[in-house]
Parts: structure tokens; C-alpha cells; sequence
């Protein structure tokens, strides 16, 4: 079944990001640094879906790249997909353009790929396997 997995939003401070939602009184993951993507994250569980809130580790971080460039907010969109090797076997072959070629292994050990937004109407929009 297809869901909006989480929501990623791109942050300058995961400390001041995350302070409104747990006002609001949602609970927060612990942070986590994903090395391979040079950012630390929280997640924020919002009914059967997820925030995702960014923060770069480092300034060649693309959350760093995408701060300077757009600010703080809306990174990415991420669905979860039934079968993701056939959904993007799917893609490759309509010429649908891919961030990068192959699916990578995420935190929590999630499988994922990331379609560019001059494919999606402009938005980046990252893809996970509902079966991991
Ligand atoms: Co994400």
C-alpha cells in the first residue's frame, strides 16, 4: 500500500525546529546521524506518517547546500512503495530521472531512492520500501 511515509524538512537548528512540536505535545525521536547523507535528523510521528526534521552535520552537507540556497523548510516528500526495485525499474525504463542510480540503505536500514524534481513537478521526492 502506498502512504506518505514522512515529510523532510530541512533545519538550521534541530534543537529550535523541533521545540513547536513538542509544544503541541508530539513526541520526538532521538537525534540520529546518518553519516552517508551528512545530516543529523529527528523524526516526529504524526498519525500513520512522519516529520522529518534536517539538520547538516558539515557544510558540503546538501541540507547545508539547500539552506544557503532556499532556507529552512520543505526538503523532500517521501512515499512508501509497495515494491521498490520494480517501482524503480518502472521509472528507469519511462526515463523518469533519479538522483543516483541505485538504492541506497538508510537509517534504520530502510531502502530508498530519491527521483529529482524535474521529474515530479518540483519536487524532490524520495521513495521507500514498505517491505523492510
Ligand atoms: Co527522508
Amino acid at each position: 500500500m502506498f502512504t506518505i511515509d514522512h515529510l523532510g524538512i530541512a533545519v538550521k537548528s534541530l534543537a529550535s525546529a523541533k521545540a513547536i512540536y513538542e509544544k503541541l505535545g508530539l513526541s520526538v525521536s532521538p537525534e540520529e546521524t546518518v553519516e552517508a547523507e551528512k545530516v543529523r535528523l529527528v523524526m516526529v510521528p504524526v498519525g500513520e506518517s512522519r516529520l522529518e526534521l534536517l539538520e547538516p552535520t558539515c557544510e558540503d552537507s546538501v541540507i547545508a547546500r539547500f539552506l544557503a540556497k532556499r532556507g529552512e523548510g520543505l526538503h523532500h516528500v517521501c512515499l512508501r512503495v509497495p515494491d521498490l526495485p520494480a517501482a524503480v525499474a518502472r521509472l528507469k525504463q519511462d526515463g523518469v530521472r533519479l538522483v543516483a542510480e541505485e538504492i541506497k540503505i538508510g537509517a534504520g536500514g530502510h531502502r530508498y531512492v530519491f527521483v529529482h524534481p524535474a521529474s515530479t513537478g518540483g519536487v524532490l521526492l524520495e521513495l521507500v520500501d514498505s517491505a523492510h
